[in-house]
């Protein structure tokens, strides 16, 4: 790739994919069938409920049926699973996203596992990520998806590319890595994932074709850690202090942008990059659980 500093659309990949889902849901509908999710958030973290707000407002516009369960921070850990018990039982529901983080008294490990793994749209049950680690996915994990997604769309084709992952999460470092290792299409790659103990992790991203940037510091990738012509992937979204803005804060990502993008073939911008492509993936993770969950996958 010769160009310089192609901004990679994620807004505009995202709009594809739900005209895609929303033909989906069409059709499911003249069988009977109406794609619903289930979105559960606990407590009051403004992050958090602007991010429910839009998966609900995104199901709305695809014709997804969907209800957000707002429960007081103070909820016990046996109620939240008893509604997610009662969500799994649920024939009229085909998703159920618990909204994370959860409150410190809530285990997510306990939460995660009670969701049933055919209605999982995140993609975090063991069950679904060991079938995702085997190379047999059902459901594909939001955020790592939507990348993927990126790439195939402006044919970034990651194939014996070395593509360094910074960030281990179980969101998104981990799964990436492990999509992007399997021996498919728009995978293949040769894949390092970095995290907070790496040594030398400077000389390390000069070294990747693709760079992924997943750790949560606000512009952590700076131009001297990018390879001219390489491919910057920014999953970073972080409210930094800004008294000139309106509510005092804005939205950065993991890669200081200006600098980058004289050097990177490609990057994602923050916002417009990643992060309307999480929501799309999940509208997708929607309509394949109400197919397989009625038995049409
Ligand atoms: N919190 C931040 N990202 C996510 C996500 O992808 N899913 C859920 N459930 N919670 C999150």
């Amino acid at each position: 790739m010769m160009q310089k500093g192609l901004l990679l659309n994620g807004k505009s990949v995202a709009a594809h994919v739900k005209e895609r889902v929303a033909q989906q849901v069409h059709e499911l509908n003249k069988k009977g069938i109406y794609p619903t999710l289930s979105v559960i958030l606990v407590g009051d973290d403004p992050a958090s409920a602007v991010y429910v707000r839009n998966k609900a407002r995104a199901s709305e516009k695809l014709g997804i049926r969907s209800e957000t369960i707002r429960l007081d921070a103070a909820t016990r850990e046996t109620d939240l699973l008893d509604i997610i018990r009662s969500l799994n039982e649920n024939d009229q529901t085909h998703g159920i996203l618990v909204q994370l983080p959860l409150p410190k008294h809530i285990n997510t490990d306990t939460i995660i596992n009670a969701i049933h793994p055919d209605k999982d749209v995140d993609c975090f049950h063991p069950r679904n990520v060991g079938l995702l680690m085997l190379g047999q996915p059902y459901l594909l994990p939001c955020t790592p998806a939507g990348i993927v997604e990126i790439l195939k769309h402006y044919q970034i084709d990651p194939s014996g590319k070395h593509t360094v992952i910074l960030g281990r999460s179980n969101i998104v470092g981990k799964p990436l890595a492990n999509m992007l290792v399997q021996k498919a299409p728009y995978a293949n790659a040769t894949v390092t994932v970095a995290h907070s103990r790496t040594q030398n992790i400077d000389a390390l991203c000069r070294n990747a074709d693709i760079l992924v940037a997943a750790l949560g510091v606000p512009e952590f990738v700076k131009a001297d850690m990018v390879r001219e012509g390489a491919v910057v992937i920014d999953v970073g979204i972080n409210r930094v202090e800004d008294a000139t803005s309106e509510k005092d804060y804005r939205l950065t990502g993991d890669v200081a942008f200006e600098a980058v993008k004289q050097k990177a073939a490609a990057i994602t911008p923050v916002p417009g990059g990643v992060g309307p492509m999480t929501i799309a993936m999940l509208m997708q993770n929607t309509v394949v659980a109400a197919q397989h969950v009625s038995g049409l996958a």
